[in-house]
């Protein structure tokens, strides 16, 4: 049977940063991946881009049961500190937006720096190697694993579980993590998609089916959080950054509420409006202020036509008020298939917020996406995924 001092489970961020640490270290490392290729969802990221980190990484990025776990990971490898390897290997990259940093070339270009660190530190990489079983014996870790249909055996002292969450089941996502979990004892806080497109029932549909493909910049907000960025009407629902931040909030049966005139107040420039030109309709004054066919929307919700000279002051403020805080309620998400993340997962409460190891299961770590630790939109995932990779690197 194959000896080793560490096991990782998954070529993803969070695995490949423990390898090349752990490696760095001086521990022989085996990696082991069940995908043909190492950090698949680095490739896809960010358009193939990958949004790496963000400049203003900081705790409240990030939603967990327990707000404060993610600071050591975050504080002791930090977005300037993958920043500086970034720079290091003369990857050439920008700021997009609110502090978003992406590669000027491919998302490959991370793969490859990261495979470069991973040989010089000596890791050994299986492609295409499924972890079957894990068991544990007298301190150590065996771990059953298949390679093309021939099965093999690993023995190791530490066995660090990186493989990720639940999104997008075609590009990896097992759910072998959880169920390891469950093996341990180890608590998991349930999980949802997250980062996902919000549906319609049919009702709603056919109100905001005209609207299809139109983006528009909102603030959307319910009252845990509230995010100023696009928003695209879908052909099913919701969706752009602004949706996608706050379908980590969100919870079924629950509504969300949109401001369509960002940082503008609707019923003081539709006021203006009717003073100056008293005579014009208000699907034209709407259309000023909002694309023509979220004006007709508007009109259409607020069931209210005509000149704006003849319009009550009740009339007015349905239409101003639709504009500034109007209620919709999703049915759903789109799921796993498209969710960028999984929320909930390894409950933190078992796990040391310095290493990651399982408090009351010495060796076993959890790192990245499969823990209740999940960022926000604009480069927080890879850069927990960095960090956490990183803390367990150090001690494994
Ligand atoms: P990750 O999922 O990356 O890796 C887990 C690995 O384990 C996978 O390679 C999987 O195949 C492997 N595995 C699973 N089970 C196994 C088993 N039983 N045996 C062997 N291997 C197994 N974040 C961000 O910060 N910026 C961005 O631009 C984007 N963009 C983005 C786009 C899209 C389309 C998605 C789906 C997601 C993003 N994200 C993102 C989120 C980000 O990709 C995600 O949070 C990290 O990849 C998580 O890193 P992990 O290493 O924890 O898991």
């Amino acid at each position: 049977m194959q000896q080793t001092d560490v096991v990782i489970l998954g070529a993803g961020a969070a695995g490949m940063m423990c390898a090349i640490e752990a490696g760095r270290r001086g521990r022989s490392v085996l990696l082991v991946e069940h995908n043909k290729a190492p950090g698949e969802k680095i490739r896809i990221s960010g358009g193939g881009r990958c949004n790496f980190t963000n400049l203003h990484a900081a705790p409240k990025n990030f939603l967990s049961q327990n707000p404060h776990f993610c600071i050591s990971a975050l504080s002791r490898f930090s977005q300037h500190d993958f920043i500086a390897r970034v720079e290091a290997a003369g990857i050439a990259y920008h700021e997009k937006t609110l502090g978003q940093l992406f590669c000027d070339g491919s998302a490959k270009e991370i793969i490859e720096m990261l495979l470069t660190d991973m040989r010089a530190a000596g890791v050994e990489l299986k492609l295409e190697t499924r972890a079957l079983e894990v068991s544990y014996r007298d301190g150590a870790y065996i771990l059953r694993l298949e390679q093309s249909g021939r099965e093999f055996e690993v023995q190791s002292s530490a066995l660090v579980v990186a493989t990720g969450g639940k999104s997008i089941p075609k590009m990896g996502a097992s759910g072998f993590g959880y169920r390891l979990a469950a093996q341990f004892d180890v608590p998991v806080v349930e999980t949802r998609p997250g980062l996902v497109p919000l549906t319609f029932d049919s009702g709603q549909l056919a109100l905001f089916q005209p609207l299809s493909g139109l983006g528009v910049d909102v603030i959307v907000s319910n009252e845990r959080a509230s995010f100023k960025e696009a928003m695209l009407f879908t052909h099913r629902g919701l969706s752009g950054p602004a949706i996608l931040q706050i379908s980590s909030y969100w919870r079924e049966g629950e509504a969300v509420q949109l401001n369509l005139l960002p940082g503008r107040d609707a019923a003081a420039l539709l006021a203006e409006a009717q003073q100056q030109g008293g005579g014009r309709q208000l699907r034209t004054a709407l259309g000023e202020l909002v694309p023509k066919r979220l004006a007709e929307m508007i009109e259409q919700q607020a069931g209210v036509a005509g000149k704006l000279a003849e319009l009550s002051s009740a009339e007015m403020e349905r239409a101003a008020g639709l504009m500034a805080a109007m209620q919709v309620k999703p049915v759903g998400s789109e799921g796993y298939r498209t969710a960028e993340v999984t929320l909930g997962g390894v409950d933190t409460k078992a796990l040391s917020s310095k290493s990651m190891e399982v408090s009351a299961q010495p060796g076993l770590y959890f790192i990245g996406e499969v823990v209740d630790v999940t960022g926000w939109l604009g480069g927080y995932n890879f850069q927990w995924a960095w960090s956490t990779g990183y803390a367990a690197g150090q001690v494994v």
